[in-house]
């Protein structure tokens, strides 16, 4: 497929290294984050250009800039599908400023797409056809797991998707600091965490077992775990989570 991103930053760029191999790829940034790219199998130029070659175009900008650069490449979308990976937008925000004709898919990935472990939440709108949506389906589900969400569903499974990630990394380094404290070296620590969290959350996914199933057949009565349990609990560890996806829905409602 001819794919454009516009916007090599973090997103951009995860994006584009899980679509280099099988994909025509043509990317766009204003500023110089682009040196990886230089010697890979892509056509690097301007807005512009990259809209023209593409079929499929991902706008990968902070949203504080999807108006003036749709306003700069809309008139050469035509009927390419626009792709937003935008906080805080939706549909009708982007059709007003691309047109109502216009196709668009808003999706929400999030940065472990660059290993090839993203999720996306996919919500095209009434102009994109099936196989249109099948292609950025399988867009997205090269660099991870995509799914196509109901418009109603799609802000807090934004907020999950995007957000997750550096909830996961706070939740990381705490446990790396009471490890430390414990007296394990850091980097020790640092493997067997992330190993355990994916191993964790790949046990859940593959038997899709309650997660408080599986937290009660690790509890062994008066064990080590559940003591660990207590304290969490103590210190209101899933209200805090509750709050933490509360704050950021809000925000990305207000934004
Ligand atoms: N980061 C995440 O975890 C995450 C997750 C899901 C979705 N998103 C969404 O992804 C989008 C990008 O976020 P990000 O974190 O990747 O931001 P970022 O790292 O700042 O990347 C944005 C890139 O776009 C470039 N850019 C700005 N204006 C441009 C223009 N007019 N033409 C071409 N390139 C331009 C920037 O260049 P300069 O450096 O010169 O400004 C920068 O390289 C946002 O809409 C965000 O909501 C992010």
């Amino acid at each position: 497929m001819k794919i454009g991103i516009i916007g090599i930053g973090n997103m951009g760029s995860a994006i584009a290294k899980g679509l280099l191999d099988d994909n025509e790829l043509f990317l766009s940034n204003r500023g110089s984050n682009l040196d990886f790219f230089k010697d890979k199998d892509c056509t690097i130029s301007d807005n512009e250009s990259v809209v023209k070659n593409s079929d499929y175009i991902v706008l990968a900008v902070k949203p504080k800039y999807y108006p003036s650069v749709i306003a700069e490449i809309k008139d050469f979308l035509k009927d390419k599908i626009f792709i937003s990976i935008a906080a805080g937008f939706t549909i009708k925000k982007l059709q007003d400023l691309l047109g109502d004709n216009k196709k668009i898919v808003m999706t929400m990935p999030n940065t472990p797409a660059s290993i090839g472990e993203g999720m996306s939440i996919l919500l095209p709108n009434k102009n994109v056809s099936d196989d249109e949506i099948q292609n950025v389906l399988s867009i997205f589900s090269s660099f991870g797991k995509a799914i196509i969400i109901d418009e109603d569903q799609f802000d807090v499974a934004a907020v999950i998707n995007g957000c997750l990630p550096a909830f996961v990394d706070l939740f990381m380094e705490g446990l790396s600091d009471g490890a430390v404290l414990c007296g394990l070296k850091r980097d020790i620590s640092y493997e067997l965490i992330a190993q355990t969290i994916v191993g964790a959350a790949k046990l859940m996914d593959k038997t899709k077992e309650h997660p408080g199933l599986l937290k009660d057949k690790v509890t062994s009565p008066a064990g080590t775990t559940i003591e660990g349990v207590k304290a969490l609990e103590l210190n209101n560890f899933r209200a805090a989570l509750i709050k933490a996806v509360e704050a950021s829905f809000n925000k990305s409602k207000s934004m």
